[in-house]
């Protein structure tokens, strides 16, 4: 009875698996903050998500981890055909095809010296023009290695629209923009840092949200629509509910929520101490985050809840 009246479903579908390859290790490597989640090999990454297509899940989200004598004050792994990340999305491509989205994110943080996820102007703050033109040559690689959606996730104004713009002129029309539209400077993010090797010191303060603010995030998610994204999406996502169902009220496009390191990190805590059971949490977070407004979840749990979703079907 209580599944016929379900208001809310689940499914293996919704979840969307981010994943993190790295340049320069011989064995995966598990990040200690985030119990099992690893920084990939090739050969791992790919078993990994053959694992999550085997289990329902149809699309992985990808970040690259270079090493550290590659980074510069640009980022320019992040273009760079033989970067790590666009190695690592022409290998799944050749691999599998159609058969599983492949989303890059579109991003300098991972690449840069200073951690941070735009160029430095010389008084040493993040210059926003100055970053847009990276972020289109680096969704262009992306596209060109195989992506079938990028992620522009570094809270620049007017990414989208010049993104869209420069992957149109590419000739990449049909490459979708799922554009992180509402996303604070949540200390939610630290485990994070330690899985991609973040150089990062100080914050995001001036280009991510504050978490004081919920109009200002809708303003973020109008203006992303109207520069082209094709999905808005709200992060982290269990302490900001409240703003996800303001985004899937007003929104015409899918909205995604993600389900950050930290709130991985919590269940995971708590769970191995048997202070909760953690299982049931998981399953808990992701149909409130889903019931909440969330069309795709990003979370880190994807492949484990979509096996629990299957066995309950
Ligand atoms: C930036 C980026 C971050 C996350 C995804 N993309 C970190 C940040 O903004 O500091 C965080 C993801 C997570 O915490 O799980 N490229």
């Amino acid at each position: 009875m209580r599944q016929l009246v379900a208001e809310t479903q689940l499914s293996p579908r919704d979840l969307i698996l981010p994943m993190f390859f790295a340049d320069g290790i011989e064995q995966p490597k598990e990040i200690s903050s985030m119990p099992g989640v690893y920084q990939h090999t090739e050969e791992s990454l790919v078993q990994a998500v053959r694992e999550a297509y085997e289990a329902g899940v149809r699309c992985v989200d990808l970040f690259g981890v270079p090493r550290e004598e590659d980074k510069d004050a640009q980022g320019s792994p992040a273009w760079d055909p033989e970067g790590v990340l666009n190695r690592a999305l022409r290998l799944l491509r050749k691999e599998f095809g159609n058969d599983i989205l492949l989303m890059a994110d579109t991003c300098l943080d991972e690449f840069t010296d200073h951690g941070h996820c735009g160029v430095l102007d010389e008084q040493g703050r993040v210059d926003n023009d100055a970053t847009l033109e990276l972020y289109v040559a680096m969704a262009i690689a992306q596209a060109r290695a195989g992506a079938h959606i990028v992620s522009p996730s570094g809270m620049m104004d007017g990414q989208i629209g010049v993104i869209r713009e420069g992957l149109d002129a590419a000739g990449f029309e049909d490459v979708a923009i799922m554009a992180y539209s509402a996303k604070y400077a949540s200390a939610f993010f630290g485990p994070f840092r330690e899985a991609v090797g973040s150089s990062l010191e100080g914050d995001r303060r001036t280009y991510q949200q504050d978490p004081a603010n919920y109009r200002e995030s809708m303003l973020e998610v109008d203006m992303d629509i109207e520069e082209g994204a094709d999905f808005v999406m709200v992060k982290p996502a269990l302490p900001y509910l409240d703003v996800l169902a303001g985004v899937a009220e007003r929104s015409p496009v899918p909205v995604a929520a993600y389900q950050v390191s930290g709130e991985y990190a919590m269940i995971k805590a708590a769970g191995a101490n048997g202070w909760i059971d953690e299982k049931a949490v998981m399953m808990e977070s992701l149909i409130s985050i889903k019931r909440a407004g969330a069309d795709q979840i990003f979370t880190y749990f994807a492949t484990e809840a979509a096996r629990m979703l299957a066995k309950d079907a």
